[in-house]
């Protein structure tokens, strides 16, 4: 079945490495495109998101070999432009392959990808600014086509904030004519480990983490070998676990440096964190409540994909908390599933009210989307009972061999 079994009241002891970062590898592998040769990604997430991504740039021609979490990409063979529409489907984040498809063939046909549970996730700032950039779109009824003779470089003062927009122009505008200045750019670790990709491959970005990328059009880019950086939304899922379900966790390679606001609010919640060279140990559960309301932002600020995750950490820790979506306009859908588990959360507009003094028991829940799913077994963890997390291939998306690693650290987990 599709699904993860979980027999709540165990505690979590041990040590968990934390995975190469999804949403680094995704831009990153894209950016492969940019570049006539064999690029040689280093540890590259086993995820079915990355499974995607790999079909997607072998159905385009590409050579892909995966040698444990080293993947290598030859794109010399590099022949169509047409991505198939079900990888679009399967993976919305096949836009990211827009503006590194532009740079290198000039041309792209893809159907629209699909929204998802959390937001309707347009692509109309992707498709304006591209248009800007010399882009000829033409709209069909299921998708697009995108033509470029020559990519021309842009001043561009963006409405808000999109890790996406950012990342498709900067793909777009490292060999484009001219400057190109993204302002306001994502400052995400994502983003700024993809800029330390094109930079190390002969880019001329500016301002990697600042806000304001400025980057100067350069005729070709040269194959690299480059590492993905940990996972920091993983690092905090395990942390979570631990605030969760109690226990002692040691978090091996956990990004530590990007993820101040996350280990900000768990220390708030009670939990005792200390830095090593190589990783954090966590320790404790979460037994105090935020005062205040914990809000969503861009980095620095508190991260959307640790929402569902902190939600569940105060439903658990007995105590009220209130938590404000600010990024995507239906990232609650978590709610009723640990209403069923028996939380006590009310939602009004954009703001969730987790009240306390329940406990958690087990029930049959459905995962819905990535975050959301591993956020529900998180609460099995801690129920009383049995429970089961159907629709586990969402979980699968983002996280590396889940289940194991949470039976390695103690908790009475398995396959359904
Ligand atoms: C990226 O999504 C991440 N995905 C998301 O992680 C993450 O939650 C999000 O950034 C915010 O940090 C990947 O990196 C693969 P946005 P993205 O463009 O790029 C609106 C996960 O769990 N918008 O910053 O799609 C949009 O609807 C995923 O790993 C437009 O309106 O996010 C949203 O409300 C979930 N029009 C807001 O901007 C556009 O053309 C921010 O979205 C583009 C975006």
């Amino acid at each position: 079945m599709d699904a993860v079994r979980i027999y709540g009241g165990n505690c979590l002891c041990g040590q968990t490495t934390i995975q190469g970062s999804k949403n680094a590898s995704l831009p990153i592998l894209a950016a492969t495109l940019l570049i006539n040769g064999i690029c040689e990604i280093e540890n590259c997430p086993d995820i079915s998101d990355v499974y995607h991504m790999l079909r997607l740039l072998e159905s385009l021609g590409c050579k892909v070999e995966r040698e444990g979490s080293l993947v290598r990409v030859n794109t010399e063979q590099l022949s169509k432009c047409d991505m198939p529409a079900d990888s679009v489907r399967v993976m919305r984040s096949s836009i990211m392959l827009l503006g590194a498809l532009l740079a290198r063939t000039g041309s792209v046909s893809m159907e629209y990808p699909g929204g998802c549970v959390i937001g309707a996730r347009p692509i109309d700032l992707h498709l304006q600014s591209l248009c800007r950039m010399g882009v000829a779109i033409e709209q069909q009824k299921q998708g697009f086509s995108a033509e470029s003779v020559r990519l021309k470089g842009a001043a561009f003062r963006l409405p808000f904030v999109s890790v996406g927009v950012t990342e498709n122009l900067l793909l777009a505008a490292v060999m484009a004519e001219g400057m190109t200045v993204i302002e306001p750019a994502a400052k995400e670790p994502e983003i700024q480990a993809l800029c330390e990709f094109l930079n190390l491959a002969g880019a001329r970005i500016e301002g990697n983490g600042s806000g304001r990328l400025t980057i100067h059009g350069v005729k070709k880019l040269k194959p690299v070998r480059y590492r993905i950086p940990a996972d920091r939304i993983v690092a905090g899922t395990y942390l979570c676990a631990c605030m969760t379900a109690g226990g002692s966790i040691f978090l091996r390679d956990a990004p530590v440096e990007d993820m101040e606001s996350v280990l900000e609010y768990a220390r708030r919640m009670g939990i005792i964190i200390e830095s090593e060279a190589d990783g954090i140990l966590v320790r404790g559960r979460a037994c105090k409540r935020i005062s205040g309301v914990l809000r969503t932002g861009c980095y620095p600020d508190f991260p959307t994909d640790m929402q569902s995750q902190f939600m569940v950490a105060m439903a658990a820790s007995g105590q009220p908390g209130q938590i404000e979506e600010t990024v995507f306009e239906n990232r609650f859908r978590i709610v009723p599933e640990l209403r069923r588990m028996g939380a006590d959360i009310s939602v009004q507009g954009s703001t969730a009210y987790v009240n306390g003094g329940r406990k958690l028991c087990g029930a049959i829940v459905h995962a819905q989307e990535l975050r959301g799913g591993a956020a529900l077994i998180l609460a099995a963890l801690a129920a009383q009972g049995t429970s089961i997390v159907l629709n586990r291939h969402y979980i699968d998306r983002g996280y590396e061999d889940i289940v194991i690693r949470l039976r390695e650290l103690g908790a009475k987990i398995e396959l359904a």
